[in-house]
Order: C-alpha cells, then structure tokens, then sequence
C-alpha cells in the first residue's frame, strides 16, 4: 500500500507515537521528537526509497525441505502452545496465542527469549561496528498490554489499524519480535535512516526477518512495518535476503 498524503502520515505518526511504546521508559518523547521527520520526508518517496534500498541478491524461492504445513487445529486450552511449522513459532491473526503464552526463556530488559536476545546482541554489535546505531522501540508485550494498545487503536486511529494486532495476534508475545530503529525517526521514515538501511540489508545475517514487507499485506494480515524484525534463527533467515519472502510463503502457508 503506497503511503497517500502529509495528512495520513501525520495521523499515521501519531497513532504509531501510541503503539506499543509503553514498555519503553522515553519512547514517547522521543517518538513526539520524531514526528516532524515524518511532516518534512516527502511522503511520496518513503516506499519507493525502501525498494530502492540495493538488493544484490535473486529472489528466493526456497521453503523448507518438509511439504505441506500442519492444520492449526488448536482450540481452547491448546492455544496456550503456539503453532509451529518446522520448529519455526507462527503468531499471526490465524493462528493465535491465549494470554498465559509468554517466552519460556525469557531474558534481558525487553523480555525477549534468549536466543533472540543473543542474537540481537549480536547484531547491535556488528551495526555498531559500521557505525549503526540500533536501539529497541519495543520487545515482548503481554496479551492484556497488546490489547489495550489494538483497544485504543481502534476507537482513535482506526484508519491505521492494520498497524496493530490484536491480542493474542501478535509476534511480540511470543518474544520473538522487536521493533528497531535509530532512536530518533520512527514510523515509516525510519526506513531510511541509516538504521533501517542497514536493518533491511543485514538483519537476515544474524536470524531477523523483515516481518511485513512492503505489499504483502494480504498474505500478513499487517501493513508494511519497516522496524518490526521477527527472529527464526539465522539457518532460516539466510532464505529471506531481500526481504521480499514473507513467512507464510516460505513455511507453504500463504
Ligand atoms: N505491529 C504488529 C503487527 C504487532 O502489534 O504485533
Ligand atoms: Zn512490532
């Protein structure tokens, strides 16, 4: 979907300055800092500028070496495990997660699970090394924290509400999720920062996935979200180097 006028991209700012940025002590302020970056970018050029990020490598059209994924059949109480398909969590608004679901490990001060908190250490790192700077806009939320923000996104920017999931829909209960960016421009300019440029180019390096690629919304069920990195492990996200390949399509369930 193509970013449309200033008016949407202010409105759209600000309803994003409210999402999910309550665990993170400063996020608003620094999100309030951030919005006249999204009045002063030409809003025309925020999706073009993304796809014209350099994207050496083809199309992949791998998926995993098992065939057809397994029916979600969960109901009830088995919608405390999550649905995987080769050991790869799937959370999305088909296939949901009750609220006692959380990361069994989890670790550091967003609450990540471990191995995604290792993992984005890492990468951190190695972004700092190029002179990069990542910070996290946001890491786990609970269901009751996710749903107060889908809540309140619905009664006052329901025009953006494929920018929210609602409870139990989204990546960032399961830990496995956060949202990056340079500390400074957030919402769809953050795409082009240096931040985002270097996310898009190398976050698959070290087990990320660009979650919601642009124009895959249908296929998702969410907008195009350039800071929301989803970590399957670096063996997988090596298949995703464009950042064209949602999961759904590589685990055959698009
Ligand atoms: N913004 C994504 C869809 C989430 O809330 O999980
Ligand atoms: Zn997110």
């Amino acid at each position: 979907m193509r970013f449309p006028s200033v008016a949407v991209a202010l409105a759209l700012a600000t309803a994003l300055a409210a999402a999910g940025c309550s665990d993170e002590p400063g996020a608003s302020a620094r999100v309030a800092s951030a919005t006249p970056a999204a009045t002063s970018t030409p809003t025309a050029s925020v999706t073009p500028s993304v796809s014209a990020t350099p994207t050496p490598t083809p199309t992949p059209s791998a998926k995993p070496t098992t065939t057809t994924p397994p029916k979600d059949t969960r109901a009830g109480k088995q919608l405390a495990t999550p649905y995987e398909v080769d050991g790869i969590i799937v959370v999305s608004k088909k296939h949901r997660i009750s609220a006692g679901y959380g990361p069994p490990d989890p670790t550091g001060p967003y609450h990540l699970e471990s191995a995604a908190a290792r993992a984005l250490a890492k990468m951190t790192a190695a972004a700092r090394a190029d002179g990069v700077r990542i910070r996290v806009h946001s890491g786990y939320r609970s269901w009751t924290t996710q749903n107060a923000s889908y809540q309140k996104a619905l009664r006052n920017y329901p025009q953006n509400i494929s920018f929210y999931a609602p409870a139990g829909a989204s990546e960032h209960q399961t830990g496995l999720a956060v949202d990056l960016w340079d500390g400074v421009t957030w919402s769809l300019p953050m795409a082009r920062t240096a931040t985002g440029k270097w996310l898009f180019r190398h976050a698959h390096e070290y087990g990320f996935v660009l979650r919601y690629p642009d124009g895959k919304t249908r296929i998702t069920g969410y907008h195009y979200e350039p800071w929301h990195y989803r970590y399957i492990g670096k063996r997988d996200a090596m298949k995703f180097p464009n950042n064209k390949l949602t999961l759904e399509e590589y685990l055959g369930l698009a």
